[in-house]
């Protein structure tokens, strides 16, 4: 079963064929840096580009404190490219998960679950203490979004998936508008089966505009949309866009505050055998306060102080 504790809210993609940026991605703060050796990288590079990413990751005694997690995006399965990706880097030390893209079916998910399964052997034999590899899905066809419950069913390894648009658009014929209605239907059946699979994350696409404060805007709107959809985080492409989507996929202070008062309140609620209670004119009931738990739990992974903010409201009762 995937571990609950992981928090994606930016999946930051770096070419692992720039040194360049390799070196660049450790001084970042993100819950998530992958390396990518798919789009990125030209097939002349692939095999220089796994070599280097081998390197990089041996070269570092640990993952830095403010990276919550290091990846890799293999190329798809069904390319030539993805065993000699598994075999270069399955056993690298340091590495956390493996990105998967195209994956189409369950098969793509037990290949590459064998494969990590045989690597594991030598990654446990030089590291006893290394967890086994998580994988993440890239959902980015119509037959992966039909698929979606034997996808998700696929791995025990399996700790999230990721809505990949420019490749749905392109198999779809569909075009991006910047409401993103068009890709209503697949983001909610990638969101609702994550859930229904207990997988951790549910992961949004790309906002391939990252310049200037227009960037920001669209960036900042499409994290909003994608919050309230439930997905908990966002892949991206450049380093600008991980301090606005770590800060929009975190629960916003305005919001902690009125759970912790709900959490507060509650207990006094619950002594005075009260289920449904009211706060500020609002009907609190059980869902509420489960929905407080959550908002609360997740903030407090987020960094918040939460002690600091129940002390503040430790007098608050049910109206
Ligand atoms: N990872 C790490 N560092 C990155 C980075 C990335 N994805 N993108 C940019 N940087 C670094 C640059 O090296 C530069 O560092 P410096 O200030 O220390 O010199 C800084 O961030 C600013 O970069 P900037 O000059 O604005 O961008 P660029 O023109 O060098 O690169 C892109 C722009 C779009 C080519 C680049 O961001 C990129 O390749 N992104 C990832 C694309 C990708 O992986 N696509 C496939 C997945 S969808
Ligand atoms: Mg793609």
């Amino acid at each position: 079963m995937a571990t609950s504790s992981v928090l994606r809210r930016a999946l930051l993609y770096v070419p692992a064929s720039s040194q360049k940026f390799m070196t660049k991605s450790l001084s970042l703060a993100s819950d998530n840096i992958t390396y990518d050796l798919e789009d990125s990288v030209t097939p002349a590079n692939k095999q220089t580009a796994r070599t280097q990413l081998r390197d990089h990751l041996s070269s570092l005694s640990n993952k830095p404190a403010s990276i919550g997690e290091l990846a890799v995006r293999i190329n798809a399965v069904s390319t030539p490219y993805a065993l000699d990706d598994l075999t270069t880097l399955a056993s690298a030390p340091n590495l956390d998960a493996i990105v998967i893209p195209k994956v189409n079916s369950a098969s793509d998910l037990s290949f590459v679950t064998d494969v990590i399964r045989h690597a594991a052997l030598q990654r446990h034999s030089s590291d006893p203490t290394a967890s086994p590899l998580k994988l993440i899905a890239l959902i980015e066809s119509a037959r992966a979004v039909m698929d979606l419950r034997s996808i998700c069913a696929a791995s025990p390894y399996l700790s999230g998936l990721i809505f990949a648009a420019e490749d749905f658009a392109l198999d779809l014929s569909i075009t991006r508008t910047p409401g993103l209605a068009e890709f209503l239907y697949a983001r909610s059946a990638i969101v609702t089966a994550a859930r229904a699979f207990d997988l951790p994350s549910s992961i949004d696409l790309v906002c391939t505009s990252y310049k200037g404060p227009e960037g920001v805007k669209q960036l900042e709107e499409e994290c909003q949309n994608g919050k309230e959809m439930g997905f908990n985080g966002k892949q991206c492409i450049h380093p600008s866009q991980v301090e606005v989507t770590q800060r929009m996929f975190a629960p916003a202070e305005a919001e902690v505050e009125w759970y912790v008062r709900i959490l507060v309140a509650d207990d006094k609620a619950s002594a005075a055998g009260r289920g449904a209670w009211t706060l500020d004119g609002k009907m609190i009931d059980a869902p509420v306060v489960g929905k407080a738990r959550a908002v609360v739990a997740k903030a407090a992974k987020c960094g918040m102080d939460i002690e600091n903010i129940k002390a503040k409201w430790k007098d608050q009762k049910p109206e």
